[in-house]
Formats: structure tokens, C-alpha cells, sequence
């Protein structure tokens, strides 16, 4: 596999409210946000000229910025405008939007409370991230890690920290030659992948992890209401990882990953059916209607 590497392309980034070449966009090592994970971000994908529920995004990035204590110094309406204006300036209309707020260097230990708070904003196209052969369902192998309590780590932000448990997970369960990583929470149930939610179907009923120790996710809270719309009952539960064998479809749902089936986590088989194609389908077409019909189809 020949990479890229992140540093070293061609385009500009967003960086405290200038646009510098992409090369230039660097860090200075004691940044506080390299050494004690005070960084939140976001993954946000641009659809024929729409990024897909932008001020959610927005709004999830700086909630997560609180979380952790901090307050970005950008409103929202300013973080939109950026957002767009980034996607303009490299010349994009269907890409992966990634902005990241931290901790700066004015300050490197465990208290930071003076580090200046600074915001980035990458864009660059990335088409399917589980490849071509998304639609034949991926594979997941069961989580060394667990996903944390809430009082344990702040579950709810989308915190580069709550990430160290998800690569050491991916890397395990890839080692093994899965695919991604089912992810349980700390009481046993199950939670996510490590990049996305996950849904089953359970007579016919569309079954979903209640979010209380990960992400809630924005694509997770559209399916939900695609679901919906197609009169599909929708449940949010505790779901125990004994009762998936009865699971008769598996699928993901993530910024990243999209709507992707899943055919097997552990030793458990799905086929990819009606309802997963469905979905597929409906999110697939909403992502590319503007905004305001977005809004009126998928609260
Ligand atoms: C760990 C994790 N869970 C869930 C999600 C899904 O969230 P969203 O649909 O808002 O992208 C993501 C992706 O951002 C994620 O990284």
C-alpha cells in the first residue's frame, strides 16, 4: 500500500481563521493537546456542494469543547463559514471535512487552564471508507478494550482521548483479519464499531445500543428517523452481546462509514437484507438534497 502522508499534500487548511498551504499547517511539539489528548474534533462529509447536517456538527464540536473544559473562540455561525469556505478553497464538492480544536503550548502539564484554544479545519476527498466492497457487509471481531463509563472518561464529547482505546482495538481485531472492532461498554453491553454506531434487526424491528457511554451519533440520529419514516419501529435499548444471534441483519452507521452492512461479528453470520438495503438506499439519496430539505426529511 503506497501512503500519502497527512503532511504532505497539496491544498490549503484552515488554521485560526487564515488559510495556510498545507505543508505548513504544523504543530510545535509541546502542544498540550499532543501530550494530554486536549483536542476535540469532528468528521463531517461534503455531498455535491452540502456538508451533510453541518451545524450539527458544528454545535456536537463545540459542546465537545465544553466537555472538556474549554471554549472554542469561534461561533458557530463562523465555524460554517469556515467549514465552506475551506471546502472552496481546495476546490471540493464531495469530501470528508475534518476540524480539530486544542490545547495550545502556552501551558504543558496537567493544568492548562491559560493554553490558548485553537481551531483547524482539513478537507480532502475520501469516497468509501470501508472500500468497493462495503455492500457485501464487513466483518467484526469482538473488542480487546471496553467503552468506558461516563464518569470515567467524557463519553458523550468526541474527544481525541476516547479514540486511544478505539486504534488499539482496530489494530487488535485487524491483526486477526477482521474488518472493524464490536466494541462492548463497561457494564458488558454492546456499544459501537470504532468509528460508528451500530444498528440490528430484530423482527423486523430496528434495535439500536442506547448511547450512554459513546457517541451519539449524527448519522445514527438520521437512520433512526429514516427508519421511522418507513414506518419501521425503532427501539433504543441495553442490548446484550448474547442476544445477537438472533439478529436476522447488521449494519453501521457513521459519518465515515456511512450505512454499511455488517455479515459478521465473532462467531454470529447476517446476510444483509430488505431493511439494511432500505436504509442504504434512503441515506444514501438524503445526503445529496440541500440542506433544507434534509432538515424537513431527517430532523
Ligand atoms: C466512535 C464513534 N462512534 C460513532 C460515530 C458516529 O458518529 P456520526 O454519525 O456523528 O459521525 C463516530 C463517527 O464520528 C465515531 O467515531
Amino acid at each position: 500500500m503506497t501512503l500519502v502522508p497527512f503532511d504532505d499534500r497539496d491544498g490549503l487548511i484552515w488554521w485560526d481563521g487564515e488559510l495556510v498551504p498545507w505543508r505548513d499547517a504544523r504543530l510545535h511539539v509541546l502542544t498540550h493537546g499532543l501530550h494530554y489528548a486536549s483536542a476535540v474534533f469532528e468528521g463531517e462529509r461534503c455531498y455535491a456542494g452540502n456538508v451533510f447536517k453541518l451545524r450539527e456538527h458544528t454545535d456536537r464540536l463545540i459542546a465537545s469543547g465544553r466537555i472538556l473544559g474549554f471554549e472554542i473562540p469561534f461561533t458557530a455561525d463562523e465555524i460554517d463559514a469556515a467549514c465552506v469556505a475551506t471546502l472552496a478553497a481546495n476546490g471540493l464538492t464531495d469530501a470528508y471535512l475534518r476540524p480539530i480544536a486544542w490545547r495550545g503550548t502556552e501551558m504543558l502539564a496537567v493544568s492548562a487552564q491559560h493554553t490558548k484554544i485553537h481551531l483547524a479545519i482539513a478537507c480532502w476527498a475520501w469516497p468509501s471508507y470501508f472500500g468497493a466492497d462495503r455492500m457485501k457487509g464487513i466483518r467484526l471481531g469482538w473488542a480487546p478494550w471496553k467503552r468506558p463509563a461516563p464518569d470515567t472518561a467524557p463519553t458523550a464529547a468526541k474527544a481525541a482521548g476516547n479514540y486511544m482505546i478505539g486504534t488499539l482495538s482496530k489494530h487488535a481485531v485487524e491483526a486477526e483479519g477482521w474488518t472493524d472492532a464490536m466494541m462492548l461498554g463497561w457494564r458488558g453491553q454492546i456499544a459501537e464499531s470504532t468509528g460508528a454506531n451500530v444498528f440490528f434487526v430484530f423482527n423486523g424491528e430496528l434495535h439500536t445500543p442506547t448511547p450512554d457511554c459513546f457517541l451519539d451519533g449524527i448519522t445514527r440520529r438520521t437512520v433512526m428517523a429514516l427508519a421511522r419514516k418507513r414506518k419501521i419501529t425503532v427501539v433504543e435499548r441495553t442490548i446484550m452481546p448474547d442476544e445477537i444471534v438472533s439478529a436476522s441483519e447488521v449494519f453501521l452507521a457513521g459519518t465515515a462509514a456511512e450505512v454499511t452492512p455488517v455479515r459478521q461479528i465473532g462467531d454470529h453470520h447476517y446476510t444483509p437484507g430488505a431493511i439494511t438495503e432500505m436504509l442504504v438506499r434512503d441515506y444514501e439519496q438524503l445526503v445529496l438534497l440541500p440542506p433544507a430539505e434534509v432538515a424537513k426529511l431527517a430532523a
